[in-house]
């Protein structure tokens, strides 16, 4: 069957700072967007459709042009918005069985993910990759609250991916509010998600400190 990456990008970067959209910003000279971009390009996905902000037109043409990829979607307000458009445009252009969705904010991707992930939704319906929670967790206002008990919690990375026409039908159906990610989408319609083991490499790129993170573990071959 078919398989393609959505990749959605269309967001501000507010948190990140920097004076342009983060997908823009380069880490070792090359856009994070063409970073995440490659991740994609692995033997068993067809094409990498992105999705991208209002406006951002211009910034997207010149950090892709060295890639052939189908025209961009433009994106929507919250990031399931983007999704969903992006959904929707691989529907018009013939669906797929398998869609990995995927942030551009999490540009490197190992190449294990990805096979465990699409075997995984092949079983499943849905597969998420997930690392354990090392740090303590608690509440916290003005003063430190209680601690929350991390045993049996995860945090869940992207790629995402899920059987096409399911998750098509599920974002159609969401109506929830505010989503972080596919899988609480593919919950709510009952897809079951396998989780998959996840990878640090895989952490999302939020603040100014990340990038600079980032570009130090390139510049010394960590990544
Ligand atoms: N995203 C999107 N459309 C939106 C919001 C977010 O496609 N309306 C994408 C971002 O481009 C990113 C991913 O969703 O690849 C994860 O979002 P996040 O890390 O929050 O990125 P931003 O929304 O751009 O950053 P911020 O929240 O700091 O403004
Ligand atoms: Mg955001």
């Amino acid at each position: 069957g078919k398989i393609v990456a959505l990749l959605v990008a269309a967001g501000s970067g507010t948190r990140a700072g920097g004076g342009l959209p983060k997908q823009y910003r380069t880490i070792a000279g090359k856009p994070m967007i063409g970073h995440a971009i490659e991740g994609l390009l692995h033997p068993r996905i067809a094409a990498v459709h992105v999705v991208i902000g209002q406006g951002q037109e211009r910034q997207f043409a010149d950090a892709t042009r060295t890639y052939s990829l189908p025209e961009p979607t433009l994106g929507g307000s919250e990031r399931h918005d983007s999704a969903r458009r992006g959904l929707e445009a691989i529907a018009a252009q013939g669906g797929a069985d398998i869609v990995l969705i995927h942030d551009a904010a999490r540009p490197f991707l190992p190449s294990r993910v990805v096979d465990a992930l699409i075997d995984g939704a092949r079983g499943a319906g849905g597969a998420v990759p997930g690392l354990p929670v090392v740090d303590t967790l608690a509440r916290s206002g003005d003063l430190l609250g209680d601690v929350v008990p991390r045993a049996g919690l995860i945090r869940v990375q992207t790629p995402q991916a899920f059987r096409f026409p399911a998750i098509l039908a599920a974002h159609r159906a969401w109506k929830n509010g505010i989503a972080t990610d596919d899988a609480q989408i593919a919950r709510a319609a009952g897809i079951e998600v396998a989780v998959v083991e996840g990878d640090t490499m895989l952490e999302k790129l939020t603040y100014e400190a990340d990038f600079v993170r980032a570009e130090e573990r390139l510049a010394a071959s960590l990544i």
